[in-house]
Order: structure tokens, then C-alpha cells, then sequence
């Protein structure tokens, strides 16, 4: 009986070591290299920094973030990474990702292996149409310039748009364009430039000469938004009257201080500023800093993986551990948070997009800084715009 009994408590006391042991391997591609590469390490240290904050949620569950370089926007590459993150390292989840078209190139490789994916960024509204093991926690393109064109139309005749050439661009154009002219303004020039490379100063110089009252730019973020910015002012565009407006992606947190004055007075639309003030806000920038550094600051690059490492903890949390694909993308659609450092969000079930608030933004020096001070919350819990105008076709 003794005997029994201690064999008992060994193999429970092996058990309990195997459980705790247990590892949930995430396939995690992003940029750390090629155009934005410097927009993969927020990625990452977001996730990191939601997963140290959390562990104890995680009932002794280790979490191995398996990160591979897609090299910027690179559908090939990203697609030869996720096809051996999922046959050769078996993981469980994919996640990451900056750019929409490698974004694209992943959705058959979840579809076929049942692999849920975290979309963390990549932006243009069609992509979780492409599989439904795709669950997206960052933002659509939509969401930002349908409420910003709405909202010019009050304050502009006229608008000119240049984006870059590609999925995000085309529908910020696009969503842009549609509720400016619904609203009683002019589209009176569009333009799409090369996503790598291209002229500004000869796109700046068509603007200036067109005369429009405001210019909406849309490009990927990064260190694009700098270029921008310097070429808008050196041309003389704002000089000329011109007003800057455009998705909070060309007044990145992370570059204001690399855009310097020229950014002041810049109007954005956007669900994520780290001058936000709501307390989990300042709470996660704290953090950030204490963590990263004081002169640190994160993005909205960050916030949209903090929040995809909250689903995923949430889906190991209620699984203990043993993620079955369906069982934890229903978890995703059931998800919410009352406490995202961007407000409250949710993800809408039937289009595993996520929904949140999205607000007019202005550059403006706080204590000596750029800041994207939030003006006012132009939209609440708003779902993705193209999704909901598709539905009432
Ligand atoms: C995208 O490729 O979807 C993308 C990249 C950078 C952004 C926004 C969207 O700032």
C-alpha cells in the first residue's frame, strides 16, 4: 500500500513536471531588416514584455517565440518561413508580420495546416478574408481613413492623396477618397509611388502645383514617415497653405524626433498614440521604458502585438496548455478587453477583425516633445468599414 501510494505521488509529481514543461512554440515573422526593418524589434518586445508581465497566467506553460527575418515586404520569403516554421518546427501559432503582401502569402500555409495566425500589423482589410485561422489584433486602413476623410470634409474643399503603391495605400486612398467626397469635398489628385524608393520631391512638386487645401499621405510607417515629412516642408508644401493629414502611420510615436518641427501641426486618425492618456496607457508606456529604456517609446507597431500576445495568453490560459487550432480561434472571436493602452477592444466574430476606437490626433510639443496629443475619439468600437460596406452590397 506505502509502495503503491509513493508510486502514485511519483507519477503524479512526473505529470505535473511534464505540464509544467509544456511548451507552445509561436512562428513569428517580421521585419528586421529591408524597408522598415526597424519595426520588427517593437513587434517583438511588445509580445516579450506582455508575456513576462503575464506568465503567471500561463500555469507553468512556456512560451518559445520561434522569430525569423522577413526581410520587409517579401511574400516568397515570408512564405518559405511560415511553410518551415509549421513542417518543420510543428508550431502551434504563427504570428507577427508588418507587411500586408507576406501577410497574404501565409494565409493558405494556416489554412492547409490549421495553424491560427496573430496578424499583429498588417493592415489592408481583404487579408483575414484570405483564411479563417487568420485573427488580426492591430488595425485596417479603413478604420483610420474613412473617419479621417469624414472629418476633413468638414474642414476641406479640396484634397490631394498620395499613398504608396500597394494594398494599404489602396485602400486608404480609397476609403479616404469615398468619405471626403460623401461628405462634400474634392478629390482633385491621386497618386500611387513605388513603396521602395521613390521620389518624393517630384511627388511634392505635383501636389504643390495642383494647389489642394489638404494632402493625404498614406505610407507603411517607419522611417518612410520621415522622408515624407522633410520633403513636404523642403518643397515648401506647407508654406504654400497645404495641410499634412493622413493615417497615424506617417506620424509614427518611435519618429517624431527624427521628423523634428516640421510634424507640428500634422492631423492624424488613429487607434494607438503613446501620448494617450488613458491609465493603462501610461501604465504600458511606463513599462515599456523601465524595460527598454527611458528614451524608448513604443508605437502602434507595439500595441497591436501586446494585444495579439493578450489573445494568445488567453488562449493558452483556457486550454491549459493544449491548444486545439478551432478551439483556440474560437477563443479569438470570443476575445475583449476593457484595458488595450489603446481603450476598449474586442474582436468581431464573424470577421476576426479587430474593433476599437479611433481618434483625431494633432502634433504638438508636450514638455518639450513631439507628441501625438489625442484631440478627440472620432469613432467608437468601430469595425472595419470595407467589411461592413461589403455586407450591404
Ligand atoms: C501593411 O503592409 O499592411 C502595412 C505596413 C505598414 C503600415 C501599415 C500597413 O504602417
Amino acid at each position: 500500500m506505502r509502495i503503491e501510494k509513493a508510486a502514485l505521488a511519483a507519477a503524479l509529481l512526473v505529470s505535473a513536471f511534464a505540464a509544467s514543461a509544456q511548451t507552445i512554440k509561436i512562428g513569428f515573422i517580421t521585419s528586421y531588416s529591408g524597408l522598415n526593418g526597424n519595426l520588427g524589434p517593437y513587434m517583438e518586445r511588445a509580445v516579450r514584455l506582455y508575456l513576462k508581465q503575464h506568465e503567471n497566467e500561463l500555469g507553468g506553460v512556456k512560451v518559445e517565440l520561434l522569430t525569423r527575418d522577413d526581410t520587409g515586404p517579401n511574400p516568397d520569403k515570408a512564405r518559405q518561413l511560415a511553410q518551415e516554421l509549421v513542417v518543420r518546427d510543428k508550431v502551434n501559432l504563427l504570428a507577427g508580420v508588418i507587411f500586408t503582401p507576406n501577410a497574404m502569402a501565409m494565409a493558405p500555409i494556416a489554412s492547409e495546416a490549421k495553424v491560427p495566425f496573430v496578424i499583429m500589423n498588417a493592415g489592408t482589410a481583404v487579408i483575414t478574408t484570405r483564411s479563417p485561422y487568420m485573427v488580426r489584433t492591430s488595425f485596417t486602413l479603413w478604420q483610420s481613413s474613412y473617419p479621417l476623410g469624414e472629418w476633413a470634409a468638414k474642414k476641406f474643399k479640396t484634397a490631394y492623396t498620395l499613398v504608396s503603391d500597394f494594398g494599404p495605400g489602396h485602400d486608404s486612398e480609397e476609403a479616404f477618397g469615398k468619405a471626403f467626397s460623401a461628405g462634400g469635398g474634392k478629390i482633385v489628385g491621386s497618386v500611387r509611388a513605388p513603396l521602395q524608393n521613390p521620389d518624393w520631391a517630384a511627388y511634392m512638386q505635383r501636389v504643390k502645383d495642383a494647389k489642394p487645401d489638404a494632402l493625404m499621405v498614406f505610407i507603411p510607417a517607419g522611417k518612410t514617415a520621415t522622408a515624407v515629412m522633410k520633403n513636404f516642408s523642403e518643397l515648401g508644401l506647407d508654406k504654400a497653405g497645404i495641410k499634412l493629414i493622413g493615417p497615424g502611420d506617417i506620424t509614427t510615436d518611435e519618429e517624431l524626433p527624427n521628423m523634428g518641427d516640421v510634424a507640428l501641426g500634422v492631423i492624424t486618425v488613429h487607434h494607438y498614440s503613446a501620448a494617450g492618456d488613458r491609465p493603462a496607457n501610461k501604465e504600458f508606456v511606463a513599462a515599456w521604458k523601465k524595460e527598454y529604456g527611458q528614451n524608448e517609446t513604443p508605437n502602434f507597431v507595439a500595441v497591436g502585438a501586446y494585444d495579439g500576445a493578450a489573445i494568445i495568453v488567453e488562449a493558452i490560459r483556457q486550454q491549459k496548455g493544449k491548444l486545439d487550432p478551432d478551439k483556440t480561434m474560437e477563443i479569438f472571436k470570443q476575445w475583449k478587453s476593457a484595458n488595450s493602452p489603446r481603450g476598449p477592444i474586442s474582436i468581431d466574430p464573424e470577421t476576426r477583425d479587430i474593433v476599437q476606437n479611433e481618434y483625431l490626433r494633432e502634433v504638438r510639443k508636450v514638455n518639450g516633445q513631439l507628441a501625438n496629443v489625442e484631440l478627440e475619439t472620432l469613432a467608437t468600437a468601430l469595425k472595419d468599414p470595407w467589411k461592413e460596406l461589403q455586407k450591404k452590397k
